[in-house]
C-alpha cells in the first residue's frame, strides 16, 4: 500500500536496477513513473525513444513493483512550443507563458489538444497492456502554477462556443448577466471579450462564466485523455493527482472520467503558505513542522469523495519541500503519522514524493526518500517502518475493505469558491477559510466527516454542514429537502441564482421553503471590527461578514446580535448561522447539533485528531508532548499505547 514517485529519465541506467530493488526491501509495492518525460521519449517530432522507457519499466516489474504510468502532457518539450507557439497559455494581461518550467498549455488550444492525443495513444499503446503497469495518472496536477485560466485567443474563441451553447442568443446572455447596465450589451456572442484588461471591476456574471468554461476545458481535456487510454487499455485504473486547497476546477465534474481521485500532500508547506486557509502567524508557527492538524485529513475526505469512497494519495510529502515560503523539516516521525492517517482515512496507497532528491534542476532543495548521495534519509526510513507494520494481522484484516459513509457530511461546492473569489465583498473573506473553520470544529469533536458535493444524496447523514453555498441548485434543494438529519447552514447561501444575480426573493432564495428566513443586509467587517453575538448564554465577538435577517414567526430565534437583531435561527432541525463563526461559536454549534443529532461526540485535545476505519480507532498526536488516547478502559491496542507518544499515534479495537 506504499509507493514512490521515481524520475528514471533523470538517472543513469546503472541506477535503476539497485533502486527497483532497494524499492521493493523498502516494502513498497507501487512506483509511478513518466509524468513529465515527453522530450525523453520523443525528443524530435514524430521519433519516439522507446528503448529506456520499456527498460525502465522492465527493470521495476521485475523487482515486484506495480507501475503507475503518467502521461506526459504536462510538461509539452521545446520543439512543439517552437513549433506550435499558438499552444502556450497567456496570462491575465494577455502575454503568452512562455517555456521553461512546466505547464506551459492553454487547455483551450485545439492543437495542443490535437498533439496531446497523439503523444497518449502513442503511450498507451505502447505500455497499455504491459503486464507490470497497473494504472494511468493523467497529466499532472491540473491547474498547479496558475495554470486553468488562460487568456489566449484559443480560450476566447472556445469560450464564445461555450456561451452560445449555455445561452442560445445575445439577448438571453445579455439578460442574464445584467448587460444593460454600464453599456455592456453585446449583439452577438463574437463581441464577448474574455473577462480581462478593463478599466475597473468586470461584471461577475461575465466573470462567474469564464471560470465555469475554463473549469470545463480541464474536465473535457481529461475526458479526452481518459477515453484514449481506456481504448488501449483495458483493465487498468485511470487516476489523476490533484492539488491541495485548489479549488480553481470543479474537481468532481474531471473525476467523472477517472476511477478514483488521488491527491499530492504536502501538510508543511500547505500550512505555511496557503493564504486562503487562514491560519493565523501563530498557527503556522506551531504547525510549521507537523502541518495544521487538519489539513491532510480535510483532503483526504474531501477527495474520498469524488468518486465511490476510493482515494490515493500520489504525492506524500518525504521531508522539507522547496517551494513553500519557509520550508522547515517535518518532526520525525510526521512522515509515518502522515502516511497512518491517509491509510486511517481510506487511502489505497500512499506514494512519496520521490525517491531520491535530484542534485539538479528546479527542485534540488526538495527532500526525497534517499538524499542525492543515496543514503536512506529520514522519510526513507519512516516509510520502511510503516511498510513494516502495514504486514500486522490486524491491518489484513481490514485493508481491502470498503470505506463506509461518516454520519456527518460537509458540502464543499467549488462554484461557490468561484463566486467568493470573484465577489468577496470583504477583504478577509475566504470560502477555503470558512469551510475549514467548520471542519476543524467538527474533527476537534472526534467525529468522522465525508465531504460532498451539493445535490449528493444526503438522506444517510445525521447531520449535514454548509458552511456557505452561493447558488442552490434545484438538485442540492432536493437533497437538503430529503434529509431528516440536522443541517445548518452558513453564510452567504442562497446568496445567488445561477448567473450571479440577488434572487428576487433574496437569500437564501430557494432554501426559504425550508427555512422561512431572508437576508436583507449583509456587512463585511475589517479586522478589529466585531459584532456580539449571544447565544445559549454565551457571548462571541463576529468578525468578517455578518448578515441581517428577517424571519418568519414560525421559526425559532436561538441567538441574536447585540443589535437585537436575530442570528441564530432554527425550524425543524435546519439552522440558519448569520455570522462567520469564531472558532468558539463554530465549535459549540457544533457540539450542539451532534447532540440534537444523536451523534456520540467529545471535545478532543486541540492536537489530537481521531479517525475510525473498519472497527479501529485511529488517534494522531500533532503535538510534541505525549497525551492521553481518547480510548476506553482495557482497550486494545494494535499500535502505540493509552498515552500516545509525540508526532506519533496509537490504534486501538474499538
Ligand atoms: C507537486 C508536483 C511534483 C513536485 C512536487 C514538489 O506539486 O506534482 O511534480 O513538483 O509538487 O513538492
Amino acid at each position: 500500500m506504499l509507493g514512490v514517485c521515481y524520475y528514471p529519465e533523470q538517472w543513469s541506467p546503472d541506477l535503476w536496477q539497485d533502486d527497483a530493488r532497494r524499492m521493493a526491501d523498502l516494502g513498497l509495492s507501487h512506483v509511478r513513473i513518466g509524468e513529465f518525460a515527453w522530450s525523453a521519449i520523443e525528443p524530435e517530432p514524430g521519433r519516439f525513444a522507446w528503448d529506456w522507457l520499456d527498460r525502465a519499466i522492465d527493470t521495476l516489474g521485475r523487482a515486484g513493483l506495480r507501475v503507475v504510468l503518467g502521461t506526459p502532457t504536462a510538461t509539452p518539450p521545446k520543439w512543439l512550443v517552437d513549433q506550435n507557439p499558438e499552444i502556450l497559455p497567456h496570462d491575465r494581461h494577455g502575454r503568452p507563458r512562455r517555456f521553461g518550467s512546466r505547464r506551459h498549455y492553454c487547455f483551450s488550444s485545439p492543437v495542443y489538444r490535437a498533439q496531446t492525443r497523439r503523444i497518449v495513444e502513442a503511450v498507451a499503446r505502447r505500455y497499455g497492456g504491459h503486464e507490470a503497469l497497473v494504472g494511468w495518472q493523467t497529466d499532472n496536477e491540473y491547474g498547479c502554477h496558475d495554470t486553468v485560466r488562460s487568456y489566449s485567443p484559443a480560450a476566447a474563441a472556445a469560450f464564445r462556443e461555450w456561451l452560445q451553447k449555455r445561452y442560445g442568443t445575445p439577448a438571453a446572455l445579455n439578460e442574464a448577466w445584467g448587460n444593460r447596465f454600464w453599456s455592456m450589451e453585446v449583439r452577438s456572442f463574437a463581441e464577448v471579450d474574455l473577462p480581462m484588461a478593463a478599466v475597473t471591476e468586470l461584471n461577475p456574471s461575465h466573470v462567474l462564466d469564464f471560470y465555469r468554461f475554463s473549469s470545463d476545458q480541464v474536465a473535457t481535456y481529461n475526458d479526452m485523455q481518459a477515453a484514449i487510454i481506456r481504448a488501449h487499455s483495458p483493465g487498468r485504473f485511470i487516476t489523476h493527482n490533484y492539488m491541495g486547497a485548489f479549488p480553481d476546477f470543479d474537481h468532481y465534474k474531471v473525476s467523472g472520467a477517472i476511477d478514483f481521485a488521488s491527491w499530492d500532500s504536502y501538510p508543511l508547506g500547505f500550512t505555511d503558505s496557503i493564504a486562503a486557509l487562514g491560519f493565523s502567524d501563530e498557527e503556522r508557527v506551531r504547525y510549521a513542522c507537523t502541518g495544521h492538524p487538519d489539513i491532510s485529513a480535510f483532503h483526504h475526505d474531501l477527495y474520498r469523495g469524488m468518486t465511490d469512497r476510493r482515494f490515493w494519495v500520489m504525492e506524500q510529502q518525504p521531508g522539507p519541500v522547496n517551494w513553500a515560503i519557509w520550508n522547515p523539516s517535518p518532526r520525525d516521525g510526521m512522515v509515518r503519522l502522515w502516511a497512518w492517517e491517509a491509510l486511517a482515512h481510506g487511502a489505497e496507497v500512499v506514494s512519496f514524493f520521490r525517491w531520491r532528491q535530484a542534485p539538479f534542476a528546479q527542485e534540488q532543495m526538495h527532500a526525497g526518500l534517499n538524499r542525492p548521495d543515496n543514503v536512506l534519509d529520514t522519510g526513507g526510513r519512516e516509510a520502511e517502518a510503516t511498510a513494516r507494520e502495514l504486514s500486522g494481522d490486524w491491518w489484513r484484516a481490514i485493508k481491502d475493505r470498503p470505506m463506509q459513509p461518516a454520519q456527518v457530511a460537509l458540502v464543499f461546492d467549488y462554484d461557490t469558491a468561484w463566486h467568493h473569489e470573484i465577489q468577496p465583498q470583504g477583504r478577509s473573506f475566504s470560502y477555503l477559510a470558512l469551510v475549514f473553520t467548520w471542519y476543524t470544529a467538527l474533527r476537534r469533536h472526534g467525529v468522522d466527516v465525508d465531504i460532498v458535493p451539493p445535490g449528493r444524496d444526503l438522506r444517510s447523514y445525521k447531520a449535514v454542514f454548509v458552511p456557505s453555498l452561493q447558488h442552490v441548485t434545484p438538485e442540492a434543494h432536493k437533497a437538503f429537502a430529503a434529509c431528516s438529519g440536522q443541517v445548518v447552514f452558513g453564510i452567504r447561501t442562497g446568496a445567488k441564482t445561477a448567473s450571479f444575480q440577488i434572487p428576487r426573493n433574496l437569500p437564501p432564495g430557494p432554501l426559504q421553503d425550508l427555512l422561512p428566513v431572508k437576508v436583507t443586509r449583509v456587512e463585511s467587517l475589517r479586522p478589529g471590527l466585531l459584532r456580539e453575538l449571544r447565544w445559549r448564554n454565551r457571548a462571541y465577538a463576529c468578525g468578517t461578514w455578518v448578515e441581517r435577517l428577517e424571519v418568519d414567526a414560525s421559526a425559532g430565534v436561538q441567538g441574536s446580535f447585540d443589535s437585537g437583531d436575530p442570528a441564530i435561527v432554527e425550524k425543524s432541525g435546519r439552522t440558519y448561522v448569520a455570522a462567520w463563526p469564531t472558532r468558539e461559536l463554530a465549535l459549540d454549534v457544533v457540539s450542539h447539533t451532534l447532540a440534537a443529532a444523536g451523534i456520540d461526540a467529545m471535545r478532543l485535545d486541540e492536537d489530537i485528531r481521531l479517525r475510525r476505519r473498519d472497527g479501529i480507532t485511529f488517534a494522531f498526536n500533532f503535538s510534541g508532548d505525549s497525551r492521553p488516547a481518547p480510548a476506553p478502559a482495557g482497550a486494545t491496542y494494535v499500535l502505540g499505547a493509552q498515552s500516545i507518544a509525540p508526532f506519533n499515534l496509537s490504534a486501538w479495537k474499538s
